[in-house]
């Protein structure tokens, strides 16, 4: 374990973690190769050879202190006997569901299908490049599951009814709850240090369907990770009150989306921050991407802060950008 969980546990570190989401992508050109040879994304990140192979190759190239584990946050969906594909410049497409027969979904069902995902992080996890560094698992939050299963792709700016109206709510929220309990559970066995919470649609809901959707099922969630001895990085990406939301969920640490005015941020929120910097930013020249950077650092000097972006990294980022904002990060004092 490396200064990413000690950050996160509240001890003094000497240099600021960093890491990024999305940082194994199609940015990198030995993404790419690998990735063109294999149409099928779900079969991919099912053969632990390749996906331990990709979710190292950042690390190969940059002074990151975590590997993410390659996967998606859609192998809940998969799991539950929903197809996944992915469709090239469209993104993912989930056939229809049988709310039954996802009821009768049974655990050892669901090991069953992720268990090259644990296989993947039994082996990554033990690798010498990961020595006192973290490999961070993950899943995503109850409620984009929840709309990718319902929706069944991604959802525009605002979303259909059917996601709110339909026989046995309750039931399927439970479900979905309990499997990602056990995806979690499996990943931690398996060598996971921390697990990171993808809530990528937490901004579509209203104010009064935040309780029900978010807080209660991320709850539930938060405290049975923490419970297993591993810390948990939540992500409400486009939530309106992260601080409410802290206050509520009580993560370990938060991820913030680069809508957010970091500047409340550091006011409102006392526990780790991570995140914020704008993708777009590492498109830019060289001086104006570290001018970014550095305007984070300084908001955050007397927090505990994890460098990260506000979002995935962009498939048309230059490599050598990424190297230079990680050495920027490591050297910053
Ligand atoms: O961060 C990492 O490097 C780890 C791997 C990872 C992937 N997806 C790989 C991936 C993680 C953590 C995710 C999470 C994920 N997946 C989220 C939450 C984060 C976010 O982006 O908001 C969501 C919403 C998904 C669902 C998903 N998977 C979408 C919408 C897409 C298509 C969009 C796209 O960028 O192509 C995917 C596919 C996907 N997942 C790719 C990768 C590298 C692209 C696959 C390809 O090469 O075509």
């Amino acid at each position: 374990m490396g200064v990413l969980k000690d950050c996160i546990q509240g001890k003094q570190v000497n240099s600021i973690p960093v890491w990024f989401m999305r940082q194994a992508g199609r940015y990198l050109p030995e993404f790419r190769t690998i990735r063109s040879k294999n149409q099928n994304f779900i079969n991919l990140c099912l053969n632990p050879k390749l996906s331990k192979e990709i979710t190292l190759q950042p690390l190969k190239r940059f002074n990151l202190d975590a590997a993410i584990i390659f996967s998606d946050i859609l192998f809940i969906n998969y799991a539950l006997g929903q197809n996944v594909k992915f469709e090239k410049d469209y993104g993912p497409v989930l056939s229809e569901i049988n709310i039954e027969n996802i009821l009768r979904t049974t655990d050892q069902e669901i090991i069953e299908k992720l268990s090259p995902i644990y296989e993947l992080i039994k082996t990554t996890s033990k690798e010498a490049i990961l020595i006192n560094k973290d490999l961070i698992g993950f899943v995503g939050a109850t409620w984009t599951i929840l709309v990718y299963m319902l929706n069944k792709k991604s959802p525009k700016k605002i979303i259909d009814n059917k996601v709110y109206n339909y026989k046995n709510e309750k039931e399927l929220i439970q479900k979905i709850i309990d499997t990602q309990k056990l995806h979690i559970k499996n990943q931690a066995e398996s060598g996971a240090s921390i697990i990171q919470i993808f809530d990528s649609w937490a901004g579509l809901l209203t104010k009064e369907k935040l309780d029900k959707y978010i807080y209660q099922p991320t709850k539930e969630i938060v405290e049975y990770t923490k419970s297993l001895g591993v810390e948990v990085i939540c992500f409400p990406r486009g939530i309106n009150s992260y601080k409410e939301y802290c206050d509520i969920i009580k993560p370990n640490a938060i991820s913030i989306d680069y809508e957010t005015n970091p500047i409340k941020i550091a006011e409102d929120i006392n526990i780790p921050i991570q995140g914020g910097l704008d993708p777009k930013y590492l498109l830019l020249d060289k001086d104006d991407m570290i001018k970014s950077a550095k305007k984070y650092l300084e908001i955050f000097k007397n927090h505990k802060y994890i460098f990260n972006l506000g979002h995935g990294v962009m498939p048309d980022t230059n490599p050598e950008n990424i190297k230079i904002l990680v050495d920027f990060v490591k050297d910053y004092k």
